[in-house]
């Protein structure tokens, strides 16, 4: 059977770094609270002038270097976002075409934290069914100008940044199997009210604050704990893969009680698993990307791996993946 498998992998981080010590000069929290209920110690802002293509372009370049490829082998394009640049054109064609990957297809995904996860799935797909050879998935989010800096119970969790992934077909290893899932009743426990046709931009909706992202943490945070440990346990069975043989396991980053709770599921020891929260904070689609970029760059990934990738979002939405690692080279 043809497979599909990650060749290259990229990342970009703003340079701006605002630590919890800056937030309680803007919200009424403390960095204790902050690192104690999430782990959270600081997290990347981006410039006023970067948007959601301009990260992911960074991070598209450097996961076409690490796979040894032109824009041009590119088949297609898939961006995962909730902060795209526009609401239409797809920031996956703003990146298409800043990157000059002149034979790809582009499109956006939209799955809040679980898109990226969402995205090599379909891209699997798409390099396994032989229509494609090479696809690159991004995950790019500028939280930072959907939060609203006056609520304390989110504006404390995000941060900015971009990761990418190129799949590329394989004889051997690289993805095992991919399960999605989704819940849409929970959709208001983590949304944006304002700014699309059910409450278009007015006046009325800056008022009342529509643009900002909004959260209800406890629900959010109950749900997130059962399903990541469910969600990982359901691809393992699906590839036949023991939980015993899993190496590496690269979460979704949003709150290391959560990521803990899965780690205890699935009987990981803490250097199976990778974690970069305090220092990113949750970057929604773009934290799995990120966090599985610096686990290759640390030498924790190595071919012959067996890599388990999980993550819930909004939606509610969840997704996992399992790999075992062939980077080709
Ligand atoms: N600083 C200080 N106090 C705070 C802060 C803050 N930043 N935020 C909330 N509090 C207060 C609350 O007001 C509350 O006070 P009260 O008891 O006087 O009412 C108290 O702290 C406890 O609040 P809880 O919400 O019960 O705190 P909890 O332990 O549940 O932690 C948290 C909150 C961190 C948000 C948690 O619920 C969580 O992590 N939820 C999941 C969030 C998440 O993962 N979201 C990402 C989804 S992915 C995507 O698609 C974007």
């Amino acid at each position: 059977m043809r497979r599909a498998t990650i060749t290259g992998l990229g990342k970009y981080l703003p340079d701006k770094v605002m630590t919890n010590h800056d937030l309680e000069k803007i919200v009424d929290t403390s960095d204790e609270w902050i690192k104690t209920r999430t782990g959270i110690e600081k997290r990347r802002i981006a410039a006023d002038d970067q948007a959601a293509s301009d990260l992911g372009v960074e991070a598209a370049k450097e996961a076409l270097k690490d796979a040894e490829l032109d824009a041009e082998d590119l088949d297609l394009i898939i961006v995962a976002t909730i902060t795209p640049d526009m609401m239409f054109p797809a920031t996956a064609c703003l990146i298409q075409d800043k990157i000059g990957a002149k034979n790809a297809g582009a499109f956006d995904l939209e799955a809040g934290c679980s898109g990226f996860v969402y995205g090599v799935s379909v891209a699997a797909n798409f390099i396994e069914s032989g229509m494609y050879d090479n696809v690159m998935v991004i995950g790019t989010e500028v939280l930072s100008k959907i939060l609203n800096w006056e609520d304390r119970g989110t504006c404390v969790l995000f941060g900015d940044g971009a990761g990418a992934a190129i799949l590329s077909a394989a004889e051997k290893g690289g993805f095992l199997a991919t399960d999605l899932g989704s819940d849409g009743s929970g959709a208001n426990a983590l949304y944006q009210p304002a700014g699309g046709s059910r409450q278009p931009a007015s006046h009325e909706t800056i008022d009342q604050a529509g643009h900002f992202l909004y959260m209800e943490g406890t629900p959010v945070f109950k749900f997130a704990v059962k399903t990541m440990g469910r969600a990982s346990l359901k691809v393992l069975k699906k590839a036949g893969v023991k939980k015993e043989e899993v190496d590496l396991l690269v979460p979704h980053q949003a709150n290391t009680r959560i990521i803990g709770a899965a780690a205890k599921r699935l009987k990981l020891a803490d250097d199976q698993v990778y974690v970069n929260l305090p220092e990113y904070g949750n970057t929604s689609a773009a934290s799995v990307p990120i966090a599985l970029t610096e686990a290759k760059e640390k030498g924790l990934v190595k071919n012959g791996d067996k890599v388990l990738l999980v993550a819930f979002g909004a939606g509610l939405t969840w997704a996992s993946a399992v790999l075992e690692w062939n980077d080709l080279k």
